[in-house]
């Protein structure tokens, strides 16, 4: 039997930090990249929990909550709200000479205080964007699918017309999961795509 699909509650937001570091690399454990155990979610899975609770689902077994979807509707609004009342308090406890140079937690504090936005071409098209992360116990069970179809339904009901993410290359696993669940890729870099699919 699949894991239970239920929306994200409070309480669970240190849990979801772990299933962050836990898939980080790619797609496997960033435990030993890290020296700051909870960077990695705090851009990727904090400001979602804060400002899109009504979308963050949760994937759950006998062991407890062990994968996540989270997503945005309109990630400009969301870019900007996270200009306004995330990132700076961020970029306080973060510093940039916080980590040592090219080391992993300081490309992060890189990204803190200089966030990528999405390209205008992209939102337009597809406006939403979003995440998922599911601990070994759950992959391969049927489980993303459930939780990615729960977050897309949701995206839709909320206006959304497409939605978009960023995933390495090196995750080749993830590149699959998505194709197969109707995404195509709509901008190569050279370590990562966007791919997208409207809904
Ligand atoms: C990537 C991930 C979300 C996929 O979830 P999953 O539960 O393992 O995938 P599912 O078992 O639900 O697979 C859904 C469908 O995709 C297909 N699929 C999965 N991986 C595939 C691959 N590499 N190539 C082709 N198809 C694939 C499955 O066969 C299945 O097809 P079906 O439902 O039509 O039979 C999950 O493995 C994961 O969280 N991995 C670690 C973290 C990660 O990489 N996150 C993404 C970061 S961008």
């Amino acid at each position: 039997m699949g894991a239970t699909i239920r929306r994200y509650r409070e309480g669970e937001r240190q849990a979801l930090y772990e299933i962050c570091l836990l898939t980080g690399d790619s797609g496997v454990d960033a435990t030993a990249l890290y020296r700051d155990p909870d960077l990695l979610a705090e851009v990727y899975v904090g400001p979602y929990l804060r400002f899109a609770p009504e979308h963050a689902h949760v994937g759950v077994d006998d062991d407890g909550v062990a994968g996540y979807v989270l997503g945005v509707p309109d990630t400009v609004a969301f870019e900007a709200e996270c200009e306004r009342s995330w990132w700076p308090a961020l970029r306080e406890r973060y510093p940039t000479d916080r980590f040592a140079e090219d080391s992993p937690d300081w490309r992060i504090v890189r990204l803190i205080h200089n966030p990528p936005t999405a390209s205008p071409e992209v939102v337009e098209r597809y406006p939403a964007h979003l995440h998922i992360d599911l601990l070994p116990r759950l992959q391969g069970r049927g489980d993303g699918r459930r939780l990615l179809t729960t977050l897309l339904d949701g995206l839709a009901a909320a206006g959304a017309t497409g939605v978009h993410l960023g995933v390495s290359l090196l995750n080749e696993r993830a590149v699959g999961f998505y194709r197969r669940m109707g995404f195509g890729e709509v901008q190569a870099y050279t370590h990562s795509l966007v791919m997208a699919r409207t809904l």
